[in-house]
């Protein structure tokens, strides 16, 4: 169901990959809910061609640029503004990528150069970028910036290697960098801590699909899906948010505030031995 939350509003979406891809769905909502937008994501993704289908089906134009390059951003941005006919109202930066992780090499043996990559394509990727929209006063008043995390910046994930130290502190920045676009251009900024999803990224990570389930099953709602968190960050793009900023926000039904659940609690259960 649509409710024109965003008509009028125009943005930017990093990070649609295919169509399992959260921001493949987070533009798909945004389109129905009247914003508009230019889709951009590295220019080897790109190759891929599929970002093409998603652009067509939204009406929105592809600027490739990658998110580590503050040549690629600028012109991004200076270029985003001429499509869309003035400043910006909302950013989704939905980025992730560990070498590390890709190139199975375990949170006990880093290749720091890996490392220092992943740091810069998943964390650092999100400073530059509202470094760039800060100092060419790129976005309206009352805008919106939103970056997507996971638990593992709070909790250990084994698994989630050194993509754990990238999403504590990319939360980081939100806060850090939110107070200075609030105070300045009356922007906010938040993460979004999003459930276990089964995307490109999500599959990255060993023994994934086991962990989905397990998720699931501490959740009290169960895991929150990738449309689910489309339709939440359509939430916080609306002007029905403007007050809440510099804060990750747990979208995950439940799971970050959960010890155990009976549903967990009966596979340990000694009677069934
Ligand atoms: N899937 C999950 O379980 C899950 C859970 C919580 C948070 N997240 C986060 O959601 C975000 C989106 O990931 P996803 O799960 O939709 O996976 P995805 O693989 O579809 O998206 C990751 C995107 O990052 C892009 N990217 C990589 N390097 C880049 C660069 N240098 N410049 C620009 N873009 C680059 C990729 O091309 C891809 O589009 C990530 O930040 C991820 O960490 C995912």
């Amino acid at each position: 169901m649509a409710y024109n939350l965003l008509k009028g509003k125009k943005g930017i979406i990093f990070g649609a990959l295919n169509a399992d891809s959260i921001a493949w769905k987070t533009a798909e909502r945004i389109h129905e809910e009247g914003g508009e937008f230019v889709l951009t994501n590295a220019p080897i993704a790109m190759r891929m061609g599929q970002i093409n289908e998603l652009a067509e089906k939204t009406n929105s134009e592809i600027i490739p640029a990658d998110a580590t390059s503050i040549e690629d951003l600028e012109n991004l941005v200076t270029k985003s503004m001429e499509i869309l006919g003035g400043k910006i109202d909302f950013v989704l930066h939905a980025i992730g990528m560990s070498v590390n992780v890709r190139k199975g090499r375990a949170y006990t043996d880093q290749k720091y150069d890996w490392t220092a990559k992943g740091w810069d394509v998943s964390a650092l990727s999100f400073h530059k970028t509202m470094q760039v929209l800060y100092q060419k006063d790129a976005m309206n008043e009352w805008g919106s910036i939103v970056a997507l995390t996971y638990m593992a910046a709070q909790r250990v994930f084994p698994d989630y290697n050194d993509m754990a130290d990238n999403k504590a502190y990319l939360e980081s920045i939100a806060r850090s960098f939110g107070y200075f676009f609030g105070r300045d251009k009356k922007v906010r900024v938040n993460t979004i801590s999003q459930s276990p999803t089964m995307t490109t990224a999500g599959q990255g990570v060993k023994g994934f699909d086991n962990f989905m389930h397990y998720a699931d099953a501490m959740a009290p709602l169960g895991n929150a899906t990738a449309e689910e968190c489309a339709d939440y960050t359509v939430t916080l793009f609306s002007d029905l948010t403007k007050k809440v900023t510099l804060q990750n926000l747990f979208h995950d039904g439940g799971f970050s505030n959960m010890g155990i659940s009976t549903q967990v609690m009966e596979l340990f259960d000694a009677d069934k031995k």
